[in-house]
């Protein structure tokens, strides 16, 4: 009998013990991209994916272009009890939203590739970015085209000393596609060569739309282009498709089109020279990095002293531990076998 109400009592403090304690939380990041059908935003998908494997659940959700989608994708996350979320935004303007609901559940929050304005960053210490510095991408852009242009005289075809350029825009809201549409030039104007700008749209990242786009524009200007500068290579190839249909890259007709982001087609077009250069925006470096710094979060670490280095582009630390910088590099024909994978 004793045995009995000692066994009772045993199983009573052993229940009582496991009644109390803490429930376990499982870490598991919650990963939102603006859209799969992008490019660029495939490869840093697939690097996130890579780094996670064997270390932590993830769960990825492609957010299609409509952010009242991404928010429900948020409260999902939040309700399946993620410790930390990675999240590519589809409208960065609207970022707030997303705050708010993370703040809620004290959930820290890694934004990446699609910057917010500094003021929304701020509202929360638990907010951080990962990207590239887009102006430097322009940069790289404009020093390929100025390179190009005082090499090859015969690039001035109406020889009036001024580039008569085009641009295709990526989604004009994007940081991004602002910064690269206004540093390129500004970096052909800093070589000392004039310009002027024949035509402007946005072909919204996207091959297809580039190609009609730049179809478009060449009806409009016969014969007056002398440089195609793109956002991204997806509209860049896309405009070397209109410019193929409209007998360039062959018997000696050229036009100088320049990209960014590098991805395997855009380095097949330096290789069969039909794309002047593009400029590398690192996806392995971006996926891995929001990848390390969503992790440590998601696992109870602090970004600033467990996650290193939360550094800028050439490296300097950013005092408030919030932003990690990846540097872009110059791709042209004398270095494009580098990345090649
Ligand atoms: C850019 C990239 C584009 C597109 C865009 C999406 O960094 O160059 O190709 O992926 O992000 O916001
Ligand atoms: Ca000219």
């Amino acid at each position: 009998m004793k045995k009995i109400v000692l066994l009772f009592l045993a199983v009573a403090v052993t229940l009582s013990v496991v009644g109390c304690a803490p429930k376990a939380v499982t870490p598991k990041i919650g990963v939102a991209i603006y859209k799969f059908d992008d490019t660029f935003m495939s490869y840093v998908r697939n690097q996130i994916q890579a780094a996670a494997e064997g270390k932590i659940e993830l769960s990825v959700q492609d957010s299609q272009y409509d952010q009242p989608r991404q928010n429900d994708q948020v409260d999902q996350f939040l309700a399946e009890g993620c410790t930390a979320l990675a999240i590519n935004m589809v409208d960065p303007s609207a970022v707030s939203v997303i705050i708010d609901k993370c703040k809620a559940k004290n959930v820290p929050l890694v934004l990446f590739n699609r910057e917010p304005v500094a003021a929304d960053m701020a509202v929360w210490d638990k907010v951080y970015y990962v990207g590239a510095k887009a102006q430097q991408s322009g940069t790289y852009q404009g020093e390929i085209a100025a390179d190009y242009w005082k090499s090859h005289p015969e690039a001035d075809l109406n020889k009036d000393g001024i580039m008569q350029y085009v641009m295709l825009m990526g989604d004009p809201s994007n940081t991004d596609a602002k910064y690269r549409t206004e540093y390129s030039i500004k970096a052909v104007e800093a070589a000392g060569i004039k310009t002027q700008k024949l035509a402007e749209d946005t072909a919204m990242w996207d091959r297809v739309k580039g190609q009609e786009k730049m179809a478009a524009f060449l009806t409009a200007n016969a014969g007056k282009i002398e440089m195609v500068f793109g956002n991204n290579d997806d509209m860049a190839l896309g405009a070397i498709e209109a410019l193929k249909a409209a007998g360039y890259f062959t018997n000696g007709k050229y036009m100088p089109v320049v990209g960014v982001d590098a991805t395997a087609p855009a380095l097949d077009a330096l290789a069969q020279g039909t794309l002047l250069g593009t400029v590398l925006n690192d996806a392995v470096r971006q996926g891995q990095a929001t990848f390390d710094l969503a992790y440590a979060l998601a696992t109870g670490k602090e970004a600033k002293t467990d996650v290193a280095p939360l550094a800028d582009a050439d490296g300097n630390v950013d005092p408030a531990g919030k932003y990690i910088w990846v540097p872009y590099v110059k791709v042209t024909k004398d270095n494009y076998k580098d990345f090649v994978k």
